[in-house]
């Protein structure tokens, strides 16, 4: 082995070790994912001085189109789009890992004890493979978002995943061969058969859940390889999918407990589940003007904004920090109220606020806003819906436990939406119908954009 092709693998772990730490902050979030991407290309171009590397055109031709791909779609995709990038880029790893470890079990030239971590990396890679491609096809629509049960599920699913586990038992046993083929059939049909009956206002907890299984899947075909001439490459897989499996875990577990949820209840609650009831609603709708909202803000000493997916949809980012200047410019305190799962994934809100250059400084999370809302004198929702509705607090309702912003609890509550569509759980919203709430229609970037406008005559 040429001498400097550990050495650098090795810094490559420490940037991967490196770019996670800056990622755990949004100012250092974005060159956290550099110093990722950067090692990461180092890595794969240094594995092309690995002395005996074989098949080099088809590695090129497989980097290249993989890489193009990845490129073009990165880089047309919609914010609003993004889960499911996330999610089908997530399964191209657990495919990844699942080849690795089918290569290492056709070829069959190590100790059993390897082979079965092999094993282990080809049945988890597998499932996130076929899992997380079910959930990109539910989340683009390209199929339906609704939980998909049928009599006897369960114990399919379970006969499955055990048939799975004893053919990869078998293949040890006989060498490979014919095993091979039952072994990554099941593996992959149980991942389809886990996803389907997860509904799509869960999916992004299932992104993250088969997003840890890559990194497990990774780290385990590190392990099997540690033996072979992969030399540091073993190590940098185990490390870098160690960090993947831990991450993915504690992420899945924050928003399973944002709603509320154990992350049991998210995989399995669909079965045998019952719709639930949606609960009913007193009052009236009450609409208000452009002018009468620039005046009820405009003249407020303190206003939040809480943002929600329709912010997204709406691609209103901008004009709402345009927003948040008009009214600082009359003297208005403004804060952020922030939702751990507002929007459709982890940190959805905070990306786009700082992409509009929204400061930091301004964006609070639920715990820290809850107390203020009794002393603001305007919360504006901006096409936020579940996560603002007080239906939560009421035991029956299918939002029940799920922590909420407590807009209702301010003395006046300005709601941005198009018009009686619901949020992600497809129920009424109480909080619409209270005394204290006025309703706003129309795209959230048109409505805040004459917003800013009235405010600014004012
Ligand atoms: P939603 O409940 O989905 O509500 C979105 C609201 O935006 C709707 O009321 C919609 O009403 C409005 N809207 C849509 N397009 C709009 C536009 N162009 N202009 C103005 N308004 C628009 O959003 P939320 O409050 O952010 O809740 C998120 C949901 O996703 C929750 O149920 C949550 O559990 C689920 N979820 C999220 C995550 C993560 S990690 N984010 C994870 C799991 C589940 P109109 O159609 O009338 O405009």
């Amino acid at each position: 082995m040429i001498d400097f092709i550990d050495p650098i693998y090795i810094l490559t772990i420490l940037f991967f070790v490196l770019a996670l730490q800056r990622m755990s902050d949004p100012k250092t979030a974005r060159s956290g994912i550099v110093y990722a991407g950067a090692a990461m290309l180092v890595a794969v171009l240094v594995t092309f001085f690995v002395p005996g590397i074989g098949n080099l055109p088809w590695i090129v031709v497989g980097t290249a189109v993989g890489g193009f791909l990845g490129f073009y779609a990165a880089k047309r995709v919609k914010m609003t789009d993004m889960p499911q990038m996330v999610a089908i880029f997530n399964g191209m790893g657990g495919g990844a890992a699942a080849s690795i470890a089918a290569v290492e079990l056709v070829a069959y030239t190590e100790s059993t004890g390897f082979l079965s971590l092999a094993v282990a990396g080809g049945l988890i890679g597998s499932v996130s493979f076929s899992g997380s491609v079910i959930a990109f096809l539910k989340l683009q629509g390209w199929m339906t978002q609704r939980s998909v049960t049928f009599p006897g599920q369960q114990p399919t699913n379970i006969a499955v995943l055990v048939v799975a586990g004893i053919s990869g038992g078998l293949l040890l046993v006989f060498a490979g061969g014919f095993w091979l083929w039952p072994f990554f059939l099941l593996a992959l049909g149980y991942g389809i058969l886990m996803t389907l009956p997860i509904g799509g206002a869960d999916m992004p907890v299932v992104i993250s859940m088969y997003n840890a299984l890559t990194g497990v899947a990774v780290a385990l075909d590190g392990f099997a390889l540690v033996d072979t001439s992969a030399g540091a490459a073993a190590y940098a897989m185990i490390i870098a999918g160690t960090l993947v499996g831990a991450a993915g875990s504690f992420l899945t577990i924050v928003m399973a407990r944002a709603m509320n949820r154990s992350l049991a209840n998210v995989l399995f609650a669909a079965y045998g589940a019952k719709v639930e009831e949606g609960g009913t609603v007193s009052g009236a709708l009450k609409p208000i003007d452009i002018d009468d909202a620039a005046v009820m803000m405009a003249y407020a000493s303190k206003v939040i904004i809480t943002p929600g997916y329709g912010m997204a949809v709406a691609q209103a980012q901008q004009k709402v920090k345009e927003l948040m200047d008009a009214l600082e410019s009359k003297g208005v305190t403004v804060k952020f109220g922030i939702h751990p799962v507002a929007g459709r994934m982890p940190g959805h809100m905070n990306v786009l606020l700082a992409e509009a250059g929204v400061p930091y400084d301004r964006l609070f999370d639920q715990e820290e806003i809850n107390p203020e809302f009794p002393s603001a004198d305007v919360v504006v929702v901006i096409g936020a819906n579940d996560v603002v509705n007080p239906a939560a607090r009421r035991a029956g309702s299918p939002l029940q436990g799920m922590p909420i912003l407590d807009v209702d609890r301010s003395k006046n509550v300005l709601v941005l939406k198009r018009g009686q569509g619901k949020g992600f759980a497809g129920i009424e919203n109480e909080l619409f119908y209270k005394d204290n709430a006025r309703l706003l229609y129309g795209d959230a970037q048109e409505t805040v954009a004459k917003l800013v406008q009235a405010i600014k005559k004012l």
